[in-house]
C-alpha cells in the first residue's frame, strides 16, 4: 500500500494510503483517508477488515496507532469500516463517528468490544480531534448513497473528503491519484453513480451544498481525487443525473442520460 500526503495548513495535514498493487483482487479498492493534526489522528473510512494489515502497516509510517483518536464511517458499508474491531483491539480509546442511524448497525461489527461510538445528527455537527485545534465539518450526503451518510470537509486546507459521491472503479492502468479533467473520468464514473445514488433530489442538495464550500479538493472513497477545473466539472456533471431509476430497460436509458 502506498501513501501520499495531499494538502496541508499548519500544524494539519491530509495522507491517502491506497494503492495497494498487492491487494486481494476480490475486493473493490478503497482510499483510506488520514488526517494528522497537531500529533494527534482521525481516519476516514477506514476500510475493510480484509486490508487491515496494510493500513495499518502504512498508516504507522505516519503516526503512532494510540494517537488515532476519531475512526469516521461515512456510512456503513463493510468496505468502509469492517475493519472495525480490529482497530479497537489495537486502540480501545478510539471513538467511532458516523451516522445516529448507523451507530446500532457500526456495533455489530465490534465483536464484543465496547465501541465508543457517536451519533451524528441528521443536520450533521462540527468533529474536533481531540489534543489538537482541528475541526472538521460532517456534512448531510444523505442517500449519497447511504440513508445515513456524512460527508467531511476541513476549512483549514479546503480539502472534501465524499466517500463513495465521485468514486470511479479504476482500471489498474488508469489508476493516477487526481484527476485533473473529467472528460476522460466519466466513463469509469457512471456506472457507479447511477446504480448506487438512489435520489436525484438528495446528489442535488449535495452538490449544492458542497458548491457553497467551494472545496480546492475532493476526495471519494474509490478512484481518484479531484482537483483544479475538475472540481467544477464534477459537480456539473453531478447535476446533470437522474439517478435512482431502475427498470428492465434502464442501462440503456441510463447510458443515454450520460451521454447526454
Ligand atoms: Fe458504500
Ligand atoms: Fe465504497
Amino acid at each position: 500500500m502506498k501513501s501520499s500526503v495531499i494538502a496541508e495548513s499548519g500544524k494539519l495535514r491530509w495522507i491517502v494510503l491506497g494503492r495497494d498493487p498487492d491487494r486481494n483482487p476480490q475486493v473493490i479498492d478503497t482510499n483510506q483517508y488520514l488526517i494528522v493534526a497537531d500529533g494527534q489522528g482521525m481516519l476516514l473510512d477506514p476500510g475493510g477488515i480484509e486490508i487491515f494489515p496494510r493500513v495499518l502497516a502504512e498508516l504507522t509510517r505516519h503516526l503512532a496507532l494510540d494517537r488515532i483518536r476519531i475512526l469516521f464511517a461515512s456510512h456503513q458499508d463493510p468496505d468502509i469500516i469492517s475493519s472495525l474491531p480490529l482497530w479497537l483491539d489495537l486502540n480501545p480509546e478510539a471513538v467511532t463517528y458516523c451516522s445516529r442511524l448507523w451507530t446500532g448497525f457500526i456495533a455489530h461489527f465490534a465483536t464484543g468490544k465496547d465501541a465508543r461510538m457517536v451519533g451524528i445528527p441528521d443536520s450533521g455537527m462540527r468533529i474536533g480531534i481531540p489534543g489538537s485545534s482541528a475541526q472538521l465539518l460532517a456534512v448531510p450526503a444523505h442517500y449519497c448513497h447511504s440513508s445515513g451518510n456524512f460527508s467531511i470537509y476541513d476549512e483549514s486546507t479546503g480539502t472534501l473528503f465524499s466517500g463513495d459521491i465521485g468514486a470511479a472503479l479504476l482500471p489498474d492502468h488508469e489508476a493516477g491519484l487526481y484527476v485533473d479533467d473529467l472528460r476522460d473520468h466519466i466513463a469509469l464514473m457512471a456506472g457507479f453513480h447511477l446504480r448506487w445514488m438512489p435520489s436525484t433530489v438528495a446528489l442535488r442538495g449535495w452538490v449544492a451544498r458542497v458548491r457553497a464550500l467551494s472545496p480546492t479538493l475532493i476526495c471519494p472513497q474509490h478512484g481518484s481525487i479531484f482537483r483544479g477545473a475538475a472540481i467544477a466539472q464534477l459537480l456539473d456533471w453531478l447535476d446533470s443525473l437522474e439517478v435512482g431509476q431502475w427498470d428492465d430497460g434502464a442501462p440503456a436509458a441510463a447510458g443515454k442520460r450520460v451521454a447526454a
